[in-house]
């Protein structure tokens, strides 16, 4: 079974570890836009780096410590938080966003990583105001969601496995979402819905 794909850096001590030491210590982590203009005036923070993405479209430049995860980085500092927490292990796939086209688990990327790359998120995926990505549509008409903490994810997955290909038949299907968890074991629901979506998503 492949596993969830994700990025790691070259890092000997796990981010969590550094995280929760940095949580502990009451050291903020992400700073958003208005944040990084007033630390540029006031020249750097000590320990900081600055970076630039594009997230949905728009250029963002954030200030960041290292050691900030994408996903906290995109619920904490950019207001965007329909990437969810669930595991912060990589198991879950809650946190599915993506990176240049290709999915991956935000938890486990570094916010840095992403510097000067365009992020994704389930808050950039409909094609306009008001429309809906075929994928969100399926879910709604398939029942694919009951409590719907694992949607996003699900949604971001599933758009990724019909864009590598991975969605001609059930048992692929079934494969290549298996790094996305379903407590409401809404399985048979978000099973039906990449079905229905991914020939409206090739033909779009
Ligand atoms: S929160 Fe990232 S995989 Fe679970
Ligand atoms: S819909 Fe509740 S966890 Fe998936």
């Amino acid at each position: 079974m492949d596993e969830m794909p994700h990025e790691r850096g070259d890092i000997p001590v796990s981010r969590r570890g550094l995280v929760i030491g940095a949580t502990l210590a009451g050291v903020p982590l992400v700073r958003s836009d208005a944040a990084a203009q007033g630390a540029a005036t006031r020249g750097s923070v000590p320990g900081s780096l600055e970076v630039s993405l594009t997230v949905n479209g728009e250029a963002r430049r954030l200030v960041l410590d290292p050691r900030a995860s994408l996903l906290d980085t995109l619920r904490e500092g950019l207001a965007l938080t329909g990437a969810k927490k669930g595991c912060d292990h990589g198991q879950c796939g809650a946190c599915t966003v993506h990176l240049d086209g290709r999915r991956v688990a935000s938890c486990l990327t570094l916010a840095v990583q992403a510097d000067g790359r365009a992020v994704t998120t389930i808050e950039g995926i409909a094609p306009a105001e008001g429309d809906l990505h075929p994928m969100q549509q399926a879910f709604i008409d398939h029942d694919a969601l009951q409590c719907g903490y694992c949607t996003p994810g699900q949604i971001m997955a599933a758009i990724a496995c019909v864009q590598e290909g991975h969605a001609s038949n059930p048992d692929e299907i079934r494969e290549y979402m298996s790094g996305n968890l379903c407590r409401c074991g809404a399985y048979a629901g978000i099973l039906a819905a990449i079905q229905d979506a991914a020939p409206k998503m090739r033909v779009g």
